[in-house]
């Protein structure tokens, strides 16, 4: 049926050949394994379109670990898409703060209001509809729409690919558009239509638990019988490795400025002028620098704020690797006798190397890390102290 509706030029050779009979055992066999193996997690046993949706969101590019630790404390702060619209985007960066990918905060803010105003406050049941929502794709669609109104439609994300690609010993990239094609239509024929959000999780916690990426634990697979990269010895070699872009090196200067109360100034930039690297988020000033950090970002600072850095104290250097951006933060603290209250006339509204545009804020340092900020921000202002010893003696 999945082939029919998708219409024209697809691999005619399924990816995992499997006749009925061995597709009812693979199915009954690795859900009797999900059902005593599965992970207890807060997201699961529950069918609440909204909590689940939230759930798939978080663990988009982000570790169960990690999303354990987001997930409760959101659904405390927004319980339902009526919360989530209505809450302030502030409010909602604010809680995705340290989990990354913001892009993700404000499509599910921007979802929310779509969903209250225009679907009676439900996720919409229909795919092309669900998918018409900001920051819903295909994944999203499939992983809600089966998870909580049990619609039959198979997801592929990284996890299932691999399984995918080692029960049937698939070669080449599975990133390759045509290659995960057929990988969504072997999905789809293979689903288990009967409850398919269950075998969706299945697969994925397979993927996750037991065919994992490297040293996959075959001796405890459910489906080894049915796989044909376990048959060929060539399990580890699946997928096939892309090739790793070199990371870029990005070294960023930053300035925690400190006036003699203790607050410091952050901003938050309107556009994304080159040298921000973390989005509209609050950040301290800063600036993608080449070779002399301290004299660009002395510059920097004289031409955004007017500010005088006679004092300016560099700080222990951090790291901070995102996809593929290798960021050396190399922090700076300047006391100051007053914050600046805003950006100089003269660069008002022009793109400069670093803050354009945008607001600004004087907030107690020991306060940035409640502020809706990255991790970055974050690692800046312990550099300088916040939350632990003061880096330096003050007052100044
Ligand atoms: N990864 C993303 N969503 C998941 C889910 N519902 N179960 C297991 N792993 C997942």
């Amino acid at each position: 049926v999945a082939r029919a509706k998708h219409g024209a030029a697809r691999s005619p050779e399924p990816l995992v050949p499997l006749t009925g009979a061995e597709l009812r055992g693979l199915q009954r066999r690795l859900l009797a394994w999900f059902r005593r193996n599965q992970r207890s997690l807060p997201w699961r046993g529950t069918r609440d379109h909204y909590r689940i949706w939230i759930s798939e969101v978080m663990l988009q590019q982000t570790r169960v670990a990690a999303a354990l630790r987001y997930y409760k404390k959101f659904l405390a702060r927004f319980p339902n898409v009526g919360a989530l619209a209505r809450a302030r985007t502030e409010s909602v960066l604010e809680a995705w703060a340290g989990l990354g990918y913001y892009s993700r905060a404000r499509n599910l803010h921007r979802a929310a209001r779509e969903i209250l105003r225009r679907h009676g406050g439900r996720f919409p049941r229909k795919p092309a509809v669900a998918r018409e929502l900001p920051g819903v794709g295909r994944y999203t669609a499939a992983a809600v729409l089966s998870i909580a109104y049990g619609e039959p439609l198979a997801v592929l994300d990284g996890n299932v690919a691999r399984v995918l690609a080692r029960l049937g010993a698939v070669r080449g990239r599975l990133r390759e558009p045509s290659q995960w094609n057929a990988l969504e239509d072997t999905a789809q024929t293979i689903l288990f239509t009967s409850a398919p959000g269950t075998w969706n999780q299945a697969m994925m916690e397979l993927g996750a638990t037991v065919c994992t990426p490297r040293a996959p634990s075959c001796g405890r697979c459910p489906v080894a019988h049915f796989c044909q990269a376990l048959a060929l010895d060539c399990v580890e070699q699946i997928p096939e490795k892309p090739k790793r872009r070199a990371p870029v090196r990005v070294q960023l200067a930053a300035a925690v400025l400190l006036d003699s109360k203790g607050r410091t100034l952050l901003v938050q930039p309107k556009d994304n002028p080159r040298g921000v690297l973390f989005s509209r988020m609050w950040q301290f000033p800063a600036v993608e620098v080449a070779e002399d950090a301290e004299t660009e970002l002395r510059r920097h600072l004289h031409e955004t704020y007017g500010l005088a850095t006679a004092g300016l104290i560099a700080l222990r250097p951090a790291r901070h690797a995102v996809t593929f951006r290798d960021i050396t933060l190399l922090p700076y603290l300047l006391p100051v006798v007053e914050l600046p209250r805003g950006l100089r006339q003269a660069v008002k509204g022009k793109q400069s190397d670093g803050v354009g545009t945008g607001a600004v804020a004087s907030v107690p340092l020991a306060e940035v890390e409640r502020w809706p900020t990255s991790s970055a921000t974050r690692k800046i202002a312990r550099a300088a102290g916040a939350g632990g010893q003061p880096a330096l003696p003050f007052p100044v």
